[in-house]
């Protein structure tokens, strides 16, 4: 058996198969950030296509913390009740589904790619954006600095989306503490200039998103996995770097945090960020050397070969696709047929399986 056929066991989970997707926004919520049509067939083609987990885009913990106006949330009964539409359908294939616990922080309150993602000022159907700082990310709102009344009833807005993620019926929670959003503002030395117990050394930057986690895992059923997607590094001078995430790896594993999604960047604009095949699964690799935790690499997987390639060298456990899901939603379907691997196809989509035709 190939090794991205290999099912794989997290707690009382089990994936059918290690090529998932990774989460990716679709601005297509509606404006109570409830998700609809859209997200049923989008995500549920990946499903169709045997992705072992389909993992749903950054959604907000309560109305501040989305990205744009069109990002979906999981705060009210309305939302949980759309999700589990979706979850529904995802599991009448076999397939698992994740969805990303995210608050965007000072990178927020704007309108939908599709009108532009102008940044939204309050009376445009805007917000005050959160964050580590007072200082705007580029091109961004002037954020507020959170006080502790803010961080507190934050982690209580993610733990209360954690226990509507399993009510959703979500099998897996990633908490989104990469790319320059609210979790990575305060661990990132170039967006965390504070000077109380939550700013200066790492163990102090650390403190609101292990806060997080925490409270997260607490509220999440035991036997359901919990991943974190983190930016390995800035790619920046003076930013967080691959030492600082074998740190909040180490603290993370402690809380209970089963994998880890190792990204990068995000942080500030003008990161040099290098962009070649396998950029990030190497840093996916040192992650995963250092703690021995559970890794995904993600980040120009586009070959079946090229996936199974760096499970057998070890460098992750798992592959989150991207935007060859998005060229190619059936892609594990195709991977399975080159790797000669066998798997089973929907009853409506087997005509397709002979690849001889
Ligand atoms: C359209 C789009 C939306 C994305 N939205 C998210 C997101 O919601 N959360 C996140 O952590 N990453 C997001 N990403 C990053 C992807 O999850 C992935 O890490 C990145 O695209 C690199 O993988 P790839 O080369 O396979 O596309 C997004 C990427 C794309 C292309």
């Amino acid at each position: 058996m190939t090794l991205l056929f290999e099912p794989l066991k997290i707690r009382g989970v089990e994936f059918s198969n290690r090529a998932w997707v990774a989460p990716m926004c679709q601005y297509s919520a509606d404006v109570n950030g409830v998700v609809g049509d859209w997200h049923l067939v989008t995500l549920g083609s990946y499903a169709n296509g045997r992705a072992g987990l389909v993992m749903a885009e950054a959604t907000g913990v309560n109305p501040e913390g989305r990205i744009s106006i069109a990002c979906p949330g999981i705060w009210s009964e309305e939302q949980v009740a759309a999700w589990r539409r979706i979850t529904d359908y995802i599991h009448g294939q076999d397939s698992k589904a994740g969805i990303q616990l995210a608050h965007a922080g000072r990178k927020a309150s704007t309108d939908a790619p599709a009108n532009g993602a102008k940044v939204l000022e309050p009376g445009e159907g805007g917000w005050i954006t959160l964050s580590a700082t007072a200082k705007p990310f580029t091109g961004m709102g002037t954020p507020k600095a959170m006080d502790q009344a803010d961080m507190d009833a934050t982690i209580a807005d993610f733990a209360t989306a954690a226990k509507n993620a399993d009510k959703a019926g979500f099998d897996v929670i990633e908490m989104h503490s990469a790319h320059g959003y609210l979790m990575h503002q305060f661990l990132s030395p170039l967006s965390n200039d504070r000077t109380d117990e939550y700013g200066g050394s790492i163990e102090n930057r650390m403190r609101f998103p292990l806060a997080v986690v925490k409270a997260v895992r607490e509220a999440w059923p035991h036997d359901k996995p919990l991943f974190v997607r983190i930016s390995t590094t800035d790619w920046a001078d003076g930013g967080w770097g691959v030492d600082d995430s074998v740190v909040y790896v180490k603290e993370l594993e402690k809380l209970g945090v089963d994998l880890i999604d190792a990204s990068s960047g995000g942080a500030i604009i003008d990161a040099k960020i290098p962009n070649e095949v396998n950029y990030q699964i190497d840093l996916a690799e040192q992650v995963k050397a250092q703690t021995g935790i559970l890794t995904a690499a993600v980040g120009r997987i586009t070959q079946a070969q090229q996936a199974e390639q760096l499970l057998e060298d070890q460098k992750a456990d798992v592959c989150f696709l991207g935007r060859q899901m998005l060229r190619d939603p059936h892609w594990p379907l195709r991977a399975a047929h080159e790797l000669g691997e066998k798997i089973r196809w929907a009853t409506q989509l087997r005509a397709g399986s002979g690849w001889t035709n």
